[in-house]
């Protein structure tokens, strides 16, 4: 079996394969790579003592505004418990009280004090140290570092295969009859983003392009509080300051000091990042610049609670104990992605995903603050369990290596840095945190055009062709992040209404009419977009 993907989603999912044989690739080295390592926050699960599974539930369902399975999130907050226990017991180093109870800390939209920490707000870091350190000790496991998965194989509609390149050994073909994609997000398809820079929806388009059904594509969600640097980063991402530092008091301000959020919604600062992010970005957009004031959080809980948080601020050029810090929203974590049912099967036979890359209806239009790393961790084990049950065996016919040409990058590696910069211009502007209908129908057809331009390298192999392995993965990576932006676009202009993540200022209330999941495949990138909607049809709900 081929495992894409070295985050906590992958390496979970191959630790539960064993002691079945597993290749588990990643494009970056290791330990590098994914947004599992960047986690500050935590892991949500209902272990306090007033809590219980179904209010982490109730919270998870408000959260997804009408749109997460009611039993997925369930599900979700009970196995989520022992899914942690697990990880605490092969050694995650998790922050206790003095007397040795689970240190609890409160995020947004959270109604309970439940997420578990581990080194202040080095979740991330613990948590894939932990599971790679076991996955070296697992002999069934193959690491595969340097190795980017580029396109799958499908025969006689199910999967066949999986095509690679090592960085050092070139191209590779795995013959296999599973492959279970845990690659990631998509954040960097905007302008402004916490994601390291493979988040490049780089699963979502392969499984896209054999023909897989995708779900709530249109619903990204923005964090409200990414670090300003004081210069451009290039592209770069930015440095994330955790919702918990607002759950231990710190507080949204403007240039005065005036609070931001007192007016704007019911819960301040602890409001739904949606809201919290729409809120300051219309402050943005007004000319405003917003602050976070991390010092009643550092005041409360000490600086040893938050060491990721004051050194990503130093490292900025910032003093967060003397000053606010600016904050601006950033792209942050994908809703939607490759559906799957509830054991993380795709509609490709053969074809499995867990982890961000999948879209298992759990976070409805909005991700409930600490759910991600839970999830990930929950469906990694059930996609194990069901690929470990005897299915029915189809051989892979013989595969002809001619059938997939590999690309002549060369010949495109001028056009890909202003390509992919246009294309993240164009999503930060259209298809970001507030949208409107017109917006969206020109992003859908400027996007469609600039991949069309793109001159896609195909055809036959160049054999004086010198394609290094970083040529070809920003080739595969931008050809990436332009099917996945056009499939956002689309499903964005589709669904007329605002819900959770997606707003959109021409229909800002909810349509009862849309209540529901949408689903496309790359076959919808046919035809021309449609018209922008913008009547509502059903009855409606403003939204703050
Ligand atoms: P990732 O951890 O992103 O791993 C993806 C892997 O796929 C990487 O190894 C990458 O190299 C590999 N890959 C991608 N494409 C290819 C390819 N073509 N070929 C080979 N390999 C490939 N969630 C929480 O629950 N709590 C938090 O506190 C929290 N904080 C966050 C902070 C930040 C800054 C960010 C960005 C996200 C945070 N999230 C948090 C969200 C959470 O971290 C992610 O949703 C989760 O880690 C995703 O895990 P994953 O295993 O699916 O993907
Ligand atoms: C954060 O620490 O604010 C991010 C947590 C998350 O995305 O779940």
């Amino acid at each position: 079996m081929v495992v894409v993907g070295s985050g906590a989603a992958g390496l979970a999912c191959a630790l539960a394969l064993a002691p079945a044989p597993v290749a588990l690739l990643t494009k970056t080295a290791l330990p590098d790579g994914g947004s599992s390592l960047l986690a500050q926050g935590g892991i949500a699960a209902a272990l306090g003592p007033d809590d219980s599974p179904e209010r982490h539930a109730a919270d998870t369902l408000a959260a997804g505004d009408g749109l997460s399975d009611p039993q997925g999130a369930m599900d979700l907050a009970v196995d989520g418990i022992d899914a942690l226990k697990a990880v605490i017991a092969a050694g995650l180093p998790v922050d206790r009280e003095a007397d040795g109870r689970l240190a609890l800390g409160r995020e947004a939209a959270h109604s309970q004090a439940r997420i578990v920490h581990a080194g202040g707000d080095a979740i991330g870091r613990n948590l894939v140290a932990t599971l790679l350190a076991r996955t070296a000790a697992t002999p069934s496991v193959t690491l595969s570092p340097g190795t980017l998965a580029v396109d799958l194989v499908v025969e006689g509609g199910r999967i066949a295969g999986l095509l690679a390149c090592h960085r050092r050994w070139g191209w590779i073909f795995y013959r296999t009859p599973a492959v279970v994609l845990a690659t990631g997000g998509l954040g960097v398809l905007w302008r402004e983003t916490t994601n390291p820079a493979e988040a490049t929806g780089d699963g979502l388009a392969m499984a896209a392009r054999v023909g897989a059904r995708l779900s709530d594509l249109e619903f990204m969600q923005f964090h409200p509080t990414a670090l300003l640097p004081k210069d451009d980063t290039g592209g770069a991402r930015l440095p994330l300051l955790t919702e918990a530092l607002r759950g231990a008091g710190a507080r949204l301000i403007d240039r005065e000091g005036r609070p931001v959020m007192q007016d704007s919604h019911p819960l301040g600062d602890l409001a739904p990042r949606d809201a919290v992010a729409r809120a300051i970005r219309r402050r943005r957009a007004a000319g405003d610049e917003v602050y976070l004031d991390l010092r009643p959080a550092l005041a409360a809980r000490g600086p040893s609670a938050f060491p990721q948080a004051l050194s990503l601020c130093r490292d900025a050029g910032y003093d967060p104990v003397r000053a606010p810090v600016p904050v601006a929203p950033a792209a942050h974590y994908h809703m939607g992605g490759v559906a799957t049912d509830a054991c993380g099967r795709t509609s490709i036979p053969g074809l499995w995903a867990c982890g961000e890359v999948a879209a298992t209806g759990v976070h409805g239009a909005n991700r409930l603050a600490s759910n991600s790393l839970l999830e990930a961790l929950v469906f990694a084990g059930r996609v194990a369990e069901s690929l470990r049950r005897p299915a029915r065996q189809t051989r892979p016919q013989a595969w002809a290596p001619a059938r997939i040409v590999p690309p002549a990058v060369t010949r495109a590696r001028e056009a890909i840095p202003p390509t992919r910069k246009r294309l993240r211009t164009i999503m930060s502007h259209h298809v970001g945190i507030l949208r409107q209908g017109s917006g969206l129908a020109a992003a859908a057809e400027t996007l469609q055009r600039l991949e069309a331009r793109f001159d896609l390298p195909t055809g036959p192999p160049n054999r004086r062709d010198r394609t290094g392995f970083e040529d070809l993965r920003s080739w595969c990576e931008l050809r990436n992040l332009l099917l996945a932006g056009r499939l956002i676009a689309l499903a964005a202009l589709r669904r007329a209404e605002s819900r959770g993540a997606h707003f959109r200022s021409d229909v800002p209330r909810r349509r009862s009419d849309w209540a529901r999941h949408q689903s496309l495949t790359a076959a919808d990138l046919r035809p021309p977009p449609p018209e922008a909607q913008s009547a509502p049809a059903g009855t409606t709900e403003a939204l703050t």
